[in-house]
């Protein structure tokens, strides 16, 4: 019998095996001393989960493991601040890769480098998830239970919470009370995703709803650090920090500032009149995402949070800065002239955030310790954190009537034809225009509108609207329809067949296409919807923003598994984590393993089948019965998990979704006819709020398609956000200047909501970090490079900007991590005591991500950026009913899961050639974008992945060039 001591010399045998048979000779000395790193690794095990905050992984590994995963490169960098797993073989284009020998069986295909170097950024990654899992869930309402537990159970595996009943005064409060006063969902609220988030989680009727608060990923003790209100704060920061100190407006105009080549060609964005084709604004661009996919992360983020309600904060008004900045270490009033200079503007004014909760947070004591029960001030999320399509659906009454209904069909949203192009796609229509009822009839009845969305198309999010998210709106509504008539076409054919579709109140009864009614087509085309939208971010967007290797299966395992879907051994996964992890009362069980196995299993569609749970592992694999039962309320909801905190977006979330440097000034504009041509240049601002209509009318969706679809967005770094919005004019400001530097607002707000800045948001989230301004400088770059210089002037800015200090090495500055000989962490970061040192702990977290030049490879956001999506990304499918155990036909109906699982109707499509080594379906968003425009089809033709812009050559393995394919040479943006 095969015992583990035979497993593992037949893997150590295959392992050296694979190494020497093949390669130059320096490569196979390295691979030697790699593979033996291997097997010294293998002997120390996996390292534990930590069980405290300070003994985290911070994605650094030990020397055996980066030298077995990575070689020497991984070795020698492992002495920077960033992550490990970008230096393992593999995980990069190409060049990353080193020689092996072919597989014979799947085991030996695991043991070759350049397959254990992705392995292996694989585990680290899912060791943060776990860890973030354990160490960054705060909410504001349920803390202390989260600490404490409820006596009987500890509060990490809580599932239910008082916190997230319907209170009294709710209209749905009798429906979801039951005779002993507990709240469980049920009948009609659970059959569709309801207006306001309501009855997502059946126990919990209130999470994720509007107006639910905010929640935090770091512990509150750490936010809100210009209060000074903890001696951890006062260390870190001094009397540094303010809400407009370091000053936002003078850190956007020194370090936001796109530079110009022609500056009176670019005119601060506004480009040249009749959207000449010779304006000029300067960006630096992303040879590998288009403005396509920064359009979609705004439409997205309008979906999951919104801090301001109907386009407004408050009543208050503040000023914005301007006023000084630091010169030579010393803080010196700015004067007009400099003002002017910099481009800056004192007397902008813009109004103060909400707040939900001022007075000082409550605490708790548990175990000798003290805790604050939430965080200091507290906001409001003001749309559903579910991830439902909110923003073409509604959130609320008010945005519900902004929804506008097919009068001749209910089951469809309205289009209209305003089109004039020739493609196939304009038959179905665009969005119809906000009614304002100027020049009509007494009896008309006005959109409930903002005064600044005036002569946009009509819909439930309407703020912050260009041109970008017009395309979206009308993309996601064109298909709402086309799936209504699918059904309908269904309904025809077959009108006694089963739809697949139940009604909750009367579980047992079949439901017959022909039965089906407007309002529940409606709502049925918007679960499908929402869940193609979540699979396109998930499987589609995300793995183009992170264009390598193991994101590609990272971001495939989270919707299908690591394994595909329906093998057995995901099946056994699957069982594992419902039936028995699910229910543990020990966290580590509960939690950590429950999302490592779900990794395999996959998280779309987790206990959405349920099996007997018999004894033995191998026989419940075996057992194929489904036994799900909408009857049974363990079922419907039985494959989520909130790991003990229910689930919403953390202040933090917003803060790096703060991506205005991804939109251009001016757009690019083709036509269908010609694409190679750019035949005008227009504006952003040109689009902006009602003015959309009238650019998208002209210019036709197939043509918006094919001109952001083929234009490079904007690289997230340092000077490069878009001059436009530094000078937005916002009509609601009522100021002097009626414009604001929405630039400097993003660092604003931030700090009104108490972010903690970057160094300690790094701490928090479990990342190494930094003592200087010069850890930014990415250490792989050759000395004197171009690059570097410039990376070095950045940081000269940064240090003018946020300055240095004397350092105090008395001053411990953070309890979230310890040096690593176990010392507290001190004012001097290392540095000795009385030393000018940078001012690393004052940077704001937008600031900070923005200079990460250090990113692993084919990453268009930051590591740091990118630890705030593990965590919350992930809990935005692990928290949701209809993507996990409610992801039935009894809910979608039998054609709105195929719909889904097969991106439309008739079945898989796979695309001809394969894609980075990888044989992949026809992505659902260029299935939607074929069956909405189909005059797309030839530019579509061969576009792997929607995102990457559709004239480049896509190379060999995650290549980055810019080049472009076949057909595209005389494209102008190459030249
Ligand atoms: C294209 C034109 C865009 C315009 C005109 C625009 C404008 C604005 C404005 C006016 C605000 C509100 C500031 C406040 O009062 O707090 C804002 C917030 C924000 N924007 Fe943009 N934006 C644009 C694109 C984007 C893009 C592409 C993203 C990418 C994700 C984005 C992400 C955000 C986020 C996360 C916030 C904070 C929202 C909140 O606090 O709830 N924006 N933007």
């Amino acid at each position: 019998m095969m015992t583990y001591r035979n497993l593992l010399l037949l893997f150590v045998t295959l392992l050296f095996t694979a190494s020497v048979c093949s390669g130059n000779p320096k490569s196979i000395l390295e691979r030697i001393s790699a593979d033996k790193a291997c097997v010294k690794m293998k002997e120390k095990g996996f390292r534990p989960i930590a069980e405290q905050q300070s003994e985290r992984f911070l994605g650094k590994v030990a020397e055996d493991t980066a030298n077995c995963r990575g070689g020497e490169k991984a070795v020698s960098r492992r002495d920077s601040v960033w992550v490990d797993w970008a230096n393992y073989w593999g995980t990069g284009d190409a060049s990353s890769k080193t020689e092996g020998l072919g597989a014979i069986t799947e085991l030996g295909r695991h043991l070759k480098p350049n397959v254990r170097g992705v392995d292996g950024a694989l585990i680290d990654l899912e060791y943060q998830r776990m860890e973030l899992i354990r160490f960054n869930l705060y909410d504001n309402k349920t803390f202390e239970s989260y600490v404490k537990g409820d006596g009987k159970i500890p509060g990490t595996v809580l599932k239910t919470w008082d916190a997230m009943r319907l209170p009294a005064s709710h209209p749905q409060f009798q429906q979801v009370t039951n005779d002993k006063g507990q709240q469980v969902c049920a009948g009609d609220l659970i059959r569709y995703r309801n207006l306001t988030g309501i009855c997502n989680d059946i126990y919990n009727p209130a999470m994720g709803s509007t107006n639910q608060l905010f929640a935090r990923n770091v512990r509150f003790e750490s936010t809100f650090p210009q209060l000074g209100e903890n001696e951890l704060a006062r260390n870190r920061h001094a009397d540094r920090l303010d809400l407009l100190k370091p000053d936002p407006q003078i850190i956007s105009r020194k370090l936001f500032t796109r530079s110009q080549e022609k500056p009176e060609a670019c005119n601060l964005g506004q480009g040249l009149p009749d959207n000449a084709k010779n304006a000029q604004c300067d960006y630096k661009k992303a040879p590998f995402f288009n403005v396509l996919a920064a359009y979609w992360i705004q439409f997205m983020t309008h979906d999951w949070f919104y801090h301001l309600r109907e386009g407004h904060n408050s009543d208050e008004k503040m000023s914005v800065g301007c006023a000084t900045q630091l010169v030579n270490n010393h803080e010196q009033p700015v004067t007009a002239e400099q003002a002017a200079k910099l481009g800056c503007r004192p007397n902008d004014k813009v109004d103060v955030a909400f707040v939900a909760q001022h007075e000082p947070a409550p605490t708790f004591e548990y175990e000798g310790k003290t805790y604050l029960s939430r965080a200091p001030r507290t906001t409001e999320n003001n749309v559903t954190a579910w991830w439902d399509a909110s923003q073409i659906y509604g959130f609320d009454d008010l945005s519900l009537k902004r929804v506008k209904r097919d009068p001749n069909d209910s089951a469809k949203l309205l289009m209209i034809q305003r089109g004039k192009h020739a493609g196939a796609g304009e038959q179905f229509g665009y969005l119809p225009v906000f009614n304002s009822c100027e020049n009509s009839d007494a009896g008309c009845v006005a959109d409930p509108i903002n005064p600044g969305w005036k002569g946009q198309e009509a819909a439930a999010f309407a703020d912050n609207w260009t041109v970008g998210l017009s395309f979206y709106h009308n993309l996601f509504v064109r298909e709402h329809n086309l799936f209504v008539d699918a059904f309908r076409a269904k309904a025809a054919a077959t009108p006694q067949a089963d739809s697949g579709l139940r009604n909750p109140t009367n579980p047992e009864q079949a439901i017959p296409y022909k039965a089906v009614s407007n309002e529940e087509l409606f709502q049925i085309a918007r679960l499908v919807v929402a869940a193609e939208i979540a699979k396109i971010h998930t499987t589609e967007w995300t793995t183009q923003l992170l264009y390598d290797e193991p994101l590609f299966l990272g971001m495939n395992a989270n919707w299908n598994g690591l394994l595909q879907k329906d093998d057995p051994v995901s099946n056994m996964l699957e069982k594992i984590t419902v039936n028995r992890l699910a229910k543990s009362k020990d966290p580590t069980l509960a939690n950590q393993f429950y999302s490592a196995f779900a990794a395999g299993a996959g998280i779309f569609g987790l206990g959405s089948h349920r099996y007997e749970d018999r004894l033995g592992v191998i026989r419940d694999s075996l057992d194929k019965k489904d036994i799900w039962d909408l009857r049974n309320p363990e079922h419907v909801n039985g494959g989520v998990n909130h790991f003990g905190s229910p689930f919403n977006f953390p202040e933090e979330f917003p803060t790096v979704y703060r991506l205005h440097p991804l939109v251009p000034d001016l757009l690019e504009f083709r036509e269908l006819q010609n694409p190679n041509l750019i035949s005008k240049k227009i504006p952003v601002i040109s689009t902006f709020q009602g003015k959309a209509t009238q650019a998208m009318t002209d210019g036709g969706l197939g043509n918006w398609a094919l001109s952001m679809g083929r234009q490079r967005l904007g690289l997230l770094t340092l000077q490069n956000h878009p001059q436009f919005l530094q000078n937005l004019e916002l009509k609601r400001l009522q100021s002097e200047t009626n414009k604001i530097d929405i630039a400097a607002l993003d660092l604003i707000r931030d700090r009104e909501r108490g972010v903690p800045r970057f160094n300690e948001f790094r701490r928090q989230y479990g990342l190494t970090q930094l003592t200087s301004f010069d850890d930014f400088v990415d250490k792989r770059l050759k000395n004197d490079s171009a690059e570097q210089k410039e990376q070095k002037r950045l940081i000269g800015i940064l240090r003018e900007v946020y300055g240095q200090h004397k350092c105090d090495s008395s001053k411990v500055i953070t309890d979230a991590q310890l040096n690593p000989d176990g010392s507290a962490i001190n004012d001097c970061l290392g540095h000795p005591n009385g030393s000018m040192v940078d001012n690393i702990e004052d940077v704001d977290t937008v600031v900070g991500w923005l200079a990460e030049f250090t990113r692993p490879h084919g990453f268009a956001i930051s590591e740091t950026q990118f630890h705030v999506f593990i965590l919350n990304a992930s809990r935005r499918l692990f928290s949701d009913r209809f993507f996990t155990s409610s992801f039935r036909p009894e809910f979608y109906s039998t054609l709105g899961v195929q719909w889904v699982m097969n991106n439309g109707p008739d079945g898989k499509q796979w695309e001809a050639d394969s894609y980075n080594g990888h044989k992949v379906e026809v992505s659902p968003l260029k299935r939607i974008m074929l069956r909405t425009m189909p005059e797309l089809s030839g530019q579509l033709a061969g576009v792997m992945n929607v995102f990457d812009p559709w004239a480049r050559d896509r190379g060999e393995y995650y290549s980055l060039q810019w080049k472009p394919k076949a057909g595209a040479v005389s494209d102008e943006s190459f030249h």
